[in-house]
């Protein structure tokens, strides 16, 4: 499993190339890789089991931030009441259409491979529509809006070697279109 030393941080240039596709069907290393990605996210969303690893808390985790150039991303957004928003592998995953309406997070966004606390509103599409493919290589093709299509951007965007903050307006970090869409 992967523990907080095993998340490369920003710097290190895997997270800024593009990741290659990954090839079906998938590789035995492609296979752990997911099933570890998602782990990762399981666990550091448990309270009991996050004890013993102190895992920062994630909601998405792409493969360059575990050090793999490989376009795979594991995203597990929780909703109220233990609910799943969103669950799911992202094999070489596409936003098709998005729209115009943007959105923002409230409280601005974080990353697992950014230590530094970045303030600002990371504008994105307030919804989304994404192809993928999943572990048995199947391509899925989903609509979302609101927080899961945010986090699904996040991590398309680590396929492409893009950082949260990179979005983020240098001279007016807080602006937004009017008509955009803040997130709670
Ligand atoms: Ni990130």
């Amino acid at each position: 499993m992967y523990l907080m030393k095993d998340i490369t941080r920003d710097g290190e240039p895997v997270l800024r190339q593009v990741a290659q596709p990954v090839e079906f069907p998938l590789s035995d290393a492609d296979r752990q890789l997911a099933h570890d990605m998602m782990e990762y996210l399981v666990i550091s969303q448990d309270e009991d089991a996050n004890e013993k690893y102190k895992l920062r808390p994630g909601v998405g985790l792409a493969a360059p931030q575990v050090g793999v150039g490989e376009a795979m991303a594991a995203v597990l957004v929780p909703g109220p009441d233990d609910a799943i928003l969103f669950k799911e592998v992202l094999i070489n995953p596409k936003i098709i259409s998005h729209s115009v309406q943007e959105a923002a997070l409230s409280e601005g966004e974080g990353c697992l491979s950014v230590d530094k606390d970045v303030p600002g509103y990371v504008v994105r599409h307030d919804r989304i529509t994404i192809r993928y493919q999943n572990l048995d290589g199947e391509t899925k093709k989903v609509r979302l809006k609101n927080y899961p299509a945010i986090v699904c951007q996040h991590e398309i965007d680590h396929l492409n070697g893009i950082l949260f903050y990179d979005h983020i307006d240098k001279q007016q970090p807080f602006h937004m279109d009017p008509q955009g869409i803040l997130i709670d």
